[in-house]
C-alpha cells in the first residue's frame, strides 16, 4: 500500500506517517522544511521539500513517489496553517499564509490525487478540516472560515470523484495535542475543551479513512457539543461565541 502525507513533517500528519509505516505500509511525506523530521528520527519514509501552494511541485512529488507505475492507494492532506486569531492579532503575512494553504492547498492536493488515481478506478484521498468549521456563525475566525471551506471542498469532491471508485474522507478533529497548538498557547491548553493526544487522533483518522467514512467528527463529546450548538437560532450562537472567544482571550497578554 502507498500512502503519501501532505503535511506529514510534524504533528498528526507525522503521527499517521509513523502508524502507516508501523503497519509496512510505503510512506511519502511532504512539507516545507524536512529538518522538523530529522529531529524526530522517522526511518524509511519517503520524504518532499514541497509546498502544497505550488500545484506542479505537490504533483512532482507525487509521481516521484510512486516511481514504477505504483497506485496511490490513500492521499492525506494534513497540510495546514493555523494561529490564534481570537484576540485579533493576526498579521496579514500569517493571514495570506493561511488562506493559500488552507484553500489553494487544499484544492491543488485534491487536484493532484484525483489525477494519479482516476486511472487507477480507485483510492482514498482525505483532508483535514477543523472542528471549528462546522458551526455557521458570522463571527468566527480567518482560521475557521478557512476550514468551514475545507469541508465545503471535499463535499464537491466527494461528489465528483464518486463515479470514479475515490473515496473522500474529511476528518474534523478538535483539539488535538500537537507541539503547535502548544507553541500557539503558550504550552498551556487548559482552556481547550475535550483536548485528544495525538495517538488516538490517529485511530480516529486511520479507521475513518480504511472505512471510507465521508465524515469523521471527534472526540465525540465535541461531536455532540457542535451538534447541539447548531440547533440554536444565529444570534445566540453568535453570542455564545462571542463570549467564549473572549473568555479565550481573557488571559493571553
Ligand atoms: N492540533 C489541533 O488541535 C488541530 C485541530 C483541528 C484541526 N487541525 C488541523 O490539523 C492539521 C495538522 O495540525 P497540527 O496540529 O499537526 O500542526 P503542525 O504540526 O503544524 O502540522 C502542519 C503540517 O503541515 C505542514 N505545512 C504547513 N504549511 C504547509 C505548506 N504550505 N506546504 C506543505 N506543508 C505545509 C507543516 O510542515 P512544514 O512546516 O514543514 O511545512 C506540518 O507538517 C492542520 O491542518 C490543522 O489545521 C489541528
Amino acid at each position: 500500500m502507498n500512502v503519501f502525507i501532505a503535511g506529514g513533517t510534524s504533528g498528526i500528519g507525522y503521527a499517521l506517517a509513523r502508524h502507516y509505516l508501523e503497519k509496512g505500509y510505503d510512506v511519502g511525506i511532504c512539507g516545507r522544511n524536512l529538518a522538523k523530521i530529522s529531529e524526530n528520527n522517522l526511518e524509511n519514509v519517503k520524504t518532499f521539500q514541497t509546498d502544497v501552494c505550488d500545484m506542479n511541485a505537490i504533483a512532482t512529488a507525487v509521481h516521484t513517489f510512486l516511481t514504477g507505475g505504483q497506485n496511490l492507494d490513500i492521499f492525506i492532506n494534513c497540510a495546514g496553517s493555523y494561529a490564534e486569531d481570537v484576540a485579533g492579532k493576526i498579521s496579514y503575512e500569517e493571514a495570506e499564509e493561511m488562506l493559500q494553504t488552507n484553500i489553494l492547498g487544499t484544492v491543488n492536493c485534491f487536484e493532484t490525487a484525483r489525477k494519479v488515481m482516476k486511472g487507477q478506478k480507485k483510492g482514498s484521498i482525505a483532508v483535514i478540516a477543523s472542528v471549528s468549521g462546522i458551526l455557521d456563525y458570522e463571527n468566527s475566525s480567518l482560521y475557521t472560515k478557512t476550514k468551514r471551506s475545507v469541508i465545503q471542498i471535499a463535499d464537491a469532491y466527494r461528489r465528483a470523484l464518486k463515479p470514479f471508485g475515490i473515496s473522500v474522507t474529511t476528518i474534523v478533529p478538535g483539539y488535538v495535542d500537537t507541539e503547535k497548538l502548544r507553541q500557539l498557547n503558550n504550552n498551556d491548553l487548559h482552556k481547550k475543551p475535550f483536548l485528544t493526544d495525538v495517538e488516538t487522533a490517529v485511530i480516529h483518522i486511520s479507521e475513518a479513512i480504511e472505512k471510507q467514512k465521508k465524515r469523521v467528527i471527534f472526540p465525540a463529546k465535541m461531536k455532540w457539543m457542535m451538534k447541539s450548538l447548531s440547533v440554536l437560532p444565529s444570534f445566540l450562537l453568535n453570542t455564545i461565541m462571542f463570549r467564549k472567544a473572549q473568555w479565550m482571550k481573557d488571559d493571553q497578554p
